[in-house]
């Protein structure tokens, strides 16, 4: 366990205080920001892959939720030229990831404000504490954007919780034959002669760590799959593998829409990069994001997250479970839809390797213990196992009602955990409490969670 730190506290300065330097999540204790929520970034960047290079400017849009006199964004690396808070020039400070920025005059709490930051430099990605990167990763021909859990700092000025989500605009200018790809609908492209500028737009609430802004020489080929508009970019040289995958990507959303309910979002797709040093997919909002061509379990993975992770998002970095348990059980979902092994038998095969393996069933799926635990094989597996022994408790037709009012609870929201359990015992009108806290929560020293 790592020791709940509290948040930094807000100085109190009248009726003004100092906005904290986190929101309280122990596994990243300063990311996100107190006082304020964001409702709108517009992010302009321009990109040169040759040497790396960002320019840009992040227009904010945010409501004070306390008075301030001084607020934080998060920021990693890259050089600050000039902040401004309603159009007046502000003060800011660097302070490791923090960017302290004190506006020239307080804000009153409930009141709407805005914040631009000009900022420049070569983005590089952060390392997490399993030895993981996310961020921005330059590639031979531009860079894969990834951001899950602290990445979106190493290209933007945010409050970089999940639980803080707001619509985006991306105006990403590259030289001209590159592709930016960012997350939603592309409204319009401006092509001059040296360069070309990607206007995308998401209107739908999202989490800082599913924005993405992937550049490279990319392949793409416009759509519409199961009734939205897609977009999807491959590497070159990637085309044909992908092509196979990629096509089942219509029939995927046709049945998690059927399973999990409709589609959360305008627009999806899909981004095929050529990223051999990044080591995983993500679940980028309307866009999942590979750094290969991925298998039909990995593209059915990153489109159940699309309801379990990006609709509906964990309050807390420890709630993971809550995305990669889900997406687990989705893709066994979709490989015996497919005609391969039923659910049942991936939960009865991995039950069996769990014998008396400690390491397999541990640390449990809602308690990762540690940040670097966020995405061990427990939290997949026994996760994914946790949901399949609750549908053989409750049967299949109960557990599909369970998670497809679960996101209609939850849509564009936050959940928890203890949400989950008791919305189960809710709908099951079942005594489940036991039950869910030993798949989930229980150490394993001997012996295994119970058989349903
Ligand atoms: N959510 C991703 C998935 O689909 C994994 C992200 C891992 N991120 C990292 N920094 N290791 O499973
Ligand atoms: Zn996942």
């Amino acid at each position: 366990m790592v020791a709940a730190v509290a948040p930094a506290p807000a100085i109190a300065d009248g009726r003004f205080v100092h906005g904290s330097a986190g929101v309280g999540d122990p596994f990243f204790p300063r990311a996100g920001n107190g006082g304020y929520d964001v409702s709108h970034y517009r992010l302009a960047l321009r990109y040169t892959p040759a040497g790396n290079r960002l320019r840009a400017t992040a227009a904010i849009k945010a409501v004070a939720t306390e008075g301030l006199s001084r607020f934080d964004l998060d920021l990693r690396g890259l050089r600050v030229s000039s902040v401004s808070v309603d159009a007046d020039p502000a003060d800011f400070r660097r302070r490791g990831q923090e960017l302290l920025v004190t506006p020239r005059r307080p804000l009153p709490g409930g009141e709407p404000f805005k914040v631009r930051v000009r900022y420049r430099g070569s983005p590089r990605p952060v390392i997490d504490p399993d030895g993981s990167k996310d961020g921005w990763i330059p590639t031979n021909d531009g860079a894969f954007v990834a951001d899950e859990p602290q990445g979106a700092p190493t290209w933007f000025p945010c409050d970089d919780h999940p639980t803080d989500k707001a619509t985006y605009e991306f105006r990403v200018t590259v030289p001209a034959g590159v592709v930016a790809v960012a997350n939603g609908k592309l409204k319009y492209r401006i092509r001059g002669r040296r360069h070309t500028t990607f206007v995308w737009r998401e209107g739908s609430p999202m989490a800082t760590y599913l924005a993405t802004a992937t550049i490279g020489r990319f392949e793409v080929s416009r759509s519409r799959a199961d009734g939205s508009p897609s977009y999807v970019a491959v590497a070159p040289a990637r085309t044909a593998a992908a092509a196979p995958v990629l096509a089942k990507l219509p029939a995927i959303l046709r049945l998690w829409g059927r399973k999990f309910g409709d589609y959360p979002f305008a627009a999806t797709g899909a981004i095929v990069d050529h990223a051999p040093s990044v080591g995983y997919a993500l679940e980028t909002q309307t866009r999942p994001l590979f750094d290969t061509v991925p298998d039909q379990a990995t593209l059915a993975h990153e489109l159940a997250h699309q309801w379990f992770g990006d609709d509906v998002t964990p309050r807390r970095w420890r709630d993971i479970w809550l995305n990669e348990g889900f997406a687990t059980w989705a893709e066994w979902y979709w490989a015996q839809h497919t005609g391969g092994r039923s659910t049942g038998a991936v939960f009865d095969a991995l039950y069996a390797v769990g014998r008396g393996d400690t390491a397999f069933w541990n640390p449990p799926p809602a308690d990762p213990g540690k940040p670097e635990n966020l995405f061990d094989g427990t939290i997949y597996e026994r996760g994914g196992m946790a949901l399949e022994a609750l549908r053989q408790k409750v049967g299949a037709k109960v557990f599909f009602r369970i998670l497809r009012d679960w996101v209609s609870m939850h849509r564009y929201g936050n959940a928890s955990t203890r949400q989950f359990i008791d919305l189960a015992e809710l709908d099951s009108g079942m005594d489940l409490r036991g039950f869910l806290r030993a798949w989930l929560y229980r150490p394993i020293q001997r012996g295994k969670p119970p058989l349903p």
